[in-house]
Order: C-alpha cells, then sequence, then structure tokens
C-alpha cells in the first residue's frame, strides 16, 4: 500500500502526519507501507518512521548518479537519505513533465542500480480508453518500463496500473475494468520474463483509491494493492485503506 503525496505538505507536516500514523498501522503485518512525500521531507519522514515498518519512497528520480543537471536529483541520494522505494513515470509526469519510455526506463534501471524498489506507473488516458487504444498503450508503457529489464531486475520491480482520467477525479475505475487492465500486464510480464516471475509480480492499482472503495478493489485478485494520491494525505483516510 503506497501512499504518493505529490506537492503536498511541508517536513513539519509530514512530521505530524506520521506521528499519527503509526500507532494506526502499528498492528498491520499484511503488507508493505510505503509513504512518498516531496523531495525536501524526505529526512522528516525517515527519521518519523523509524522503527515502524513504514517505508519511505520518492516521487521522482534522474537517472545520472551525480553531475551538472539543476534541480535533479539522484537515485544514490535519495538511497542515502533513507528511503526504499521511488515513484517512476507517474502520468503526471509524462503528462507535464515529458517523460517517455526512454526516460522511465533509465530511471527504473537508475533506481534498481541504487537498491532502490522502483514502484513503475502504467496506464492509459481517457482518450486513449475511448479510441480502443487501452491494451496497446499499456503495453507499449510495460515494454518501454520493464521489458528491457533482467529477471532480476524485474523481480525487484512493482508496477502501478494508473489510468489517467480516475487520478484526482473521484471516478475509480470499475474493479474490474482494473482487473482486466491488471491481467493485460501480468500477461505481458509472463511473455517477457516467465511465468513464475508474472506470478510474483506485484501490480498496485491507482485512480480515486478512498477508504470506501478499497475492499472492492482489492477483493479483485489480479490486485495487489494501492497506489494512492488524495486519500493518503490524511492519517485515517490511509490507515484505514491499509487496514481495510
Ligand atoms: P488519486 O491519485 O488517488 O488522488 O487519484 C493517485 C495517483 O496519482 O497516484
Amino acid at each position: 500500500m503506497a501512499g504518493n503525496w505529490k506537492m503536498y505538505k511541508t517536513a513539519a507536516e509530514t512530521t505530524r502526519f506520521l506521528e499519527q500514523f503509526r500507532p494506526l498501522v502499528e498492528n498491520s503485518r499484511h503488507c508493505e507501507i510505503v509513504i512518498c512525500p516531496p523531495f525536501p521531507n524526505l529526512p522528516a519522514a525517515v527519521a518519523a518512521a523509524q522503527g515502524t515498518r513504514i517505508a519511505i519512497g520518492a516521487q521522482n528520480l534522474f537517472w545520472a548518479k551525480e553531475g551538472a543537471f539543476t534541480g535533479e536529483v539522484s537515485a544514490p541520494m535519495i538511497r542515502a537519505a533513507g528511503c526504499s522505494h521511488t515513484i517512476v513515470g507517474h502520468s503526471e509526469r509524462r503528462q507535464y513533465f515529458g517523460e517517455t519510455n526512454e526516460t522511465v526506463s533509465k530511471k527504473t534501471i537508475a533506481a534498481l542500480d541504487a537498491g532502490l524498489t522502483p514502484i513503475v506507473c502504467v496506464g492509459e488516458t481517457l482518450e486513449h480508453r475511448e479510441s480502443g487504444r487501452t491494451e496497446a498503450v499499456l503495453l507499449d508503457h510495460c515494454q518501454g518500463g520493464a521489458a528491457s529489464l533482467t529477471a532480476h531486475q524485474f523481480s525487484s520491480t512493482i508496477l502501478a496500473y494508473e489510468p489517467a482520467r480516475a487520478i484526482g477525479t473521484g471516478k475509480t475505475a470499475t474493479p474490474e475494468i482494473a482487473a482486466d487492465a491488471h491481467r493485460i500486464i501480468r500477461d505481458f510480464a509472463r511473455r517477457v520474463h516467465g511465468p513464475q516471475a508474472a506470478e510474483n509480480l506485484r501490480i498496485l492499482y491507482g485512480g480515486s483509491v478512498k477508504p470506501d472503495n478499497i475492499k472492492s478493489l482489492m477483493a479483485q485478485p489480479e490486485i495487489d494493492g494501492a497506489l494512492v494520491g488524495g486519500s493518503s494525505l490524511d492519517a485515517t483516510s490511509l490507515a484505514w485503506i491499509v487496514n481495510f
């Protein structure tokens, strides 16, 4: 269960959130919990999560280890800050910051090289869905982001299916539509990396996940977890989702 905070919260708010959130998930042993705050809040989040099962992740990274890349942050820096995960290729990054399959792939490999678990996002837009291109877009994103990974790298990668039309809109994909997309992604994994890798692959659903729809989404055997945006900003609501 992963929370994507996007560009919300200061460091002080991060600490307050974790103080409130920690006791609420103290007994949750059924899943991994990852929270992804903005870059400047990572040290505060790592400090406040110390000694708990809550992992901290970044929302993005740059593929070079270091260099003259003003404004960028590298995987080793994120790792050194105490993070274990990073989101890669979120649809907002594809839409507003020019991310392509090529950059997603480079970032995924950079994350893995630094020992971070990448959560690689794939998913169609409304336009893609309406023109019947959902499957083609999903396969293109999977191919671009995960086909060149070695078996070992792939086994350390999490995929997240996020239909762009469901992000921040309150319009979740129905659990059945989400499960269909997850099947397409798992079939891809089977073809490229084999049946065992496909079975072990964790695929998260993201897009307007809320306390009141998590149960029906997680009832789909194809859905292994959730990548939660808006609802992850409130400790009670994220704890409810984790403990569904
Ligand atoms: P949302 O965002 O839950 O606010 O729809 C999900 C995401 O973008 O990861």
